[in-house]
């Protein structure tokens, strides 16, 4: 351990090849149609060059793939929830949709994704939220047709709840993350974000040197890091970022298997707002990202005053709390010595962040 909020893998073997238990998880032989998810507008999210923040930090090139711009919605996820009811529905081709609840329990994002895909077949839907959830996101939520239920807890109450409705009732879960015996739908969300994968690899040719991602469950992270591992030549360095208080992966990485977070889960960045990584993704971020790390609350706002309001030439860019993590996380390490040098950030570096979500209902930074 460098810092007590970073951390190597000691398991990360730069040699090791993306083989079948990682193909289990993230196949990108598979990589799902766009046009399949109902959308009209089907173009890639832009990846944003940012040169005045890069020559700040002392770094090559800094991108961002700006997840604020997703079709309308607003966030990555709407490339997983609506992809895995699709993906239900083609193969329980003998149910009606008029017959099938689906539900899910969400920080906000995911739920308005799971409600868009419901929507989109005709299902009824019923998204259980966690108290911090805004009251946007839920009108959000709502807005797409889908009924809310507030849960007095937090993101993984909300999941135990979730799983005691649907099996009281007959619901479908359609979960962004997995658990013992649950695993093909958390699979086929992350299908649906390793299309933002792939964006990324076609519209950066040079590719990335880094990779800095954030991590809820580890989904977002799943896709990124399994697609990009499977198909460029050379790895890059892969760094899993948390906030403090939501720090399942990194105790994760300490204890060499799934492992609870330290605190309480009671962070600004909701989306990152989650006490259990989802077991299925550990061969690929459990193996395959470099580092681990946590960052404060008060990195946060920053990070969103420099998307918002950038150096000279660089364009702006909207990001929430969850989203801005990937820049807080960097300004932390460019900002200390020794682990700036750890993960070689010098000069060479190509660093490529995920702006996962924008700034609906939040105030300005
Ligand atoms: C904006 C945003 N960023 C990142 C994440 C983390 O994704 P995952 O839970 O797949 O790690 C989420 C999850 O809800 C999110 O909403």
């Amino acid at each position: 351990m460098i810092h007590a909020w970073l951390a190597r893998n000691p398991r990360a073997d730069r040699t090791r090849v993306y083989g079948p238990a990682q193909r289990a998880v993230v196949d990108a032989a598979n990589l799902p149609d766009i046009g399949m998810l109902g959308v009209v507008d089907k173009g890639p999210t832009p990846l944003l060059a940012l040169p005045a923040l890069a020559e700040r930090l002392g770094l090559g090139e800094v991108r961002v793939k700006d997840e604020s711009q997703r079709f309308g919605f607003g966030a990555f996820k709407a490339l997983g929830g609506v992809f895995a009811i699709l993906q239900f529905m083609a193969s329980h081709g003998d149910r009606k949709p008029t017959d099938i609840v689906f539900t899910a329990a969400s920080s906000g994002n995911h739920g308005r994704s799971v409600a868009m895909g419901a929507q989109l077949v005709g299902a009824r839907c019923v998204i259980l939220l966690p108290g911090f959830t805004s009251a946007e996101k839920e009108a959000a939520i709502r807005a797409r047709g889908a009924e809310v239920i507030r849960i007095d807890g937090d993101y993984d109450t909300a999941i135990v709840e979730c799983r005691r409705r649907a099996e009281e009732k007959g619901w479908t879960i359609i979960s962004d993350t997995s658990w013992p015996g649950y695993e093909i739908v958390p699979r086929d969300v992350m299908r649906g974000y390793t299309i933002l994968a792939d964006e990324i690899v076609r519209q950066w040719p040079q590719a990335p040197t880094h990779v800095l991602v954030q991590a809820g469950v580890g989904g977002l992270a799943a896709a990124l890091i399994g697609y990009i591992w499977a198909v460029l030549p050379q790895r890059p360095m892969f760094v899993v970022v948390e906030p403090r208080s939501a720090d399942c992966w990194f105790q994760s990485n300490a204890a060499g298997g799934p492992a609870p977070a330290s605190g309480d889960a009671g962070t600004m960045m909701g989306g990152l707002a989650c006490r259990e990584i989802s077991p299925i993704t550990w061969p690929v971020v459990g193996l395959g990202a470099d580092w681990f790390m946590t960052i404060e609350e008060d990195e946060v706002m920053p990070a969103r005053r420099q998307f918002a309001r950038p150096l000279d030439g660089d364009p702006a860019i909207a990001s929430g709390p969850s989203g801005c993590a990937g820049l807080a996380a960097l300004m932390r390490v460019c900002a200390n010595g020794d682990a700036r040098r750890a993960l070689r950030l010098d000069r060479d570096a190509r660093v490529l962040l995920i702006n996962s979500e924008g700034n609906l209902g939040e105030a300005a930074p």
